[in-house]
């Protein structure tokens, strides 16, 4: 799938002699699907491991390797490859080269090209532990970081050598996460702290059983990416998640509606767009037991009382929260979708309420999809078709940029 990030951009790929070479394939794979024009740099280490033909393959462009055998025409290309460039990456970065870099080496295509590159920066080292914790290397990668490069990993696990330490190289998907992290820097969201809640509330009954919904909290994890992805600095409230966190996206865990209350209340003063897009309980058990609950007691019955009004408590302290310019409701109702919405949107002083309909089949709670209707607070509303939930993310925080002016 095209990226907005990453379409069109010219991608420059280093790879260095490891054993992890043969996963760089599958980055310059993923880089090149995102619609990146992607060109690899492999040192001469690097094709002991992995043939040169199959990075063309996947990025559809020829892979150098030499310095000094460049097809006709294209005279001094390190010069060209590092300039043009939008961004750079290597990985897997061996110790060899990640001291070279540091060193401002150019004795190969690929530290040469480096060199004369301007572009941002990603490193994954890949190494055996005792080359990434030598003194040395740490140095090398200090005076790397402190230039501005992003150093993604290197992480723990199993190594080829057999051992299990630090030293493997991120994953693809990782490093793909950082790069779109430095290309968003500077978009319209640049400065702003967004704050989306996700998931459902977990209300405790007893130590070991609670009462919660079915949200997955997908939606909010789409929301808080598009919001890093716009160069905003994204901070997920979070009750627990069937997907997985995102890259780049401050995490702050809770369980219930009272704890997700106070950490959107503690974070207003710095928020500039706030997004409620958790499937906060309207009920909580009254008696949490400090022992769990026997059975032998026969026949239970709960009495509930209200949770807190999470968008409600913060309407009623929207003056202290001067830098928030857009609150951002969401209505998931099963009846009455547009009234219903609307109401919750004068009741609670949104900015823009996203309604959507549960019960419509591949839309809402769990679904990869969503279909739904945004109404604004000044009024008119956008009905949207049914599209990913990244999708829908994107157009939310567009709809909200007017209010950042
Ligand atoms: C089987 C094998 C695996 C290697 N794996 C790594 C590695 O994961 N990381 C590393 O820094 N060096 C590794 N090396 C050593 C590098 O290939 C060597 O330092 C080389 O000079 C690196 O050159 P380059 O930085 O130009 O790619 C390995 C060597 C061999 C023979």
């Amino acid at each position: 799938m095209s990226d907005r990030l990453l379409a069109g951009k010219k991608v420059l790929l280093g790879v260095t002699g490891g054993i992890a070479a043969y996963k760089a394939a599958d980055l310059a794979s993923k880089l090149a699907q995102a619609g990146a024009q992607v060109d690899v740099i492999m040192t001469e280490a690097a094709t002991r491991f992995v043939a040169p033909l199959t990075f063309s393959a996947v990025s559809g462009r020829a892979a150098r390797v030499d310095m000094w055998s460049e097809p006709a025409g294209e005279a001094i290309p390190h010069v060209r490859l590092g300039t043009l460039a939008d961004l750079a990456i290597v990985a897997p970065l061996s110790a060899n080269t990640l001291a070279k870099l540091a060193l401002g080496l150019a004795d190969n295509l690929l530290s040469a090209t480096l060199l004369a590159c301007v572009a941002p920066l990603v490193l994954a080292p890949a190494m055996e532990s005792h080359m990434w914790l030598n003194p040395l290397t740490q140095a090398h990668a200090e005076a790397l970081r402190a230039r501005g490069a992003v150093l993604v990993g290197p992480g723990s696990g199993h190594l080829a050598s057999g051992a299990s330490g630090v030293g493997r190289m991120a994953e693809p998907a990782e490093i793909l996460a950082a790069a779109r992290l430095l290309l968003a820097q500077g978009g319209p969201l640049a400065g702003r702290q967004v704050l989306v809640t996700a998931g459902g509330t977990q209300e405790p009954l007893d130590p070991v059983r609670y009462i919660t919904n079915a949200s997955s909290g997908k939606m909010g994890v789409a929301l808080a990416e598009a919001a890093r992805d716009l160069g905003g600095r994204a901070v997920l409230v979070h009750a627990p998640l069937s997907v997985a966190l995102p890259y780049g996206v401050q995490s702050v865990p809770v369980g219930s509606a009272v704890e997700m209350r106070d950490a959107v209340l503690s974070r207003l003063a710095e928020t500039d767009i706030l997004i409620g897009a958790a499937a906060v309980a309207d009920y909580r058990p009254a008696e949490v037991r400090a022992q769990k609950i026997k059975k032998e007691a026969g026949d239970l019955t709960l009495r509930l009382m209200r949770n807190p009004d999470i968008l409600g408590e913060v309407a009623a302290c929207r003056r202290e929260a001067p830098r928030l310019r857009a609150v951002i409701g969401f209505a998931a109702e099963t009846q009455d979708l547009r009234a219903n919405a609307a109401a919750k949107l004068a009741a609670k002083q949104l900015d823009i309420i996203v309604a959507n309909d549960v019960t419509e089949a591949g839309s809402g709670f769990g679904a990869d999809d969503n279909r739904v209707t945004l109404l604004y607070r000044e009024g008119g509303e956008e009905s949207l078709p049914l599209m990913h939930k990244s999708e829908v993310a994107r157009r939310v925080l567009e709809a909200a940029l007017p209010l950042l002016a």
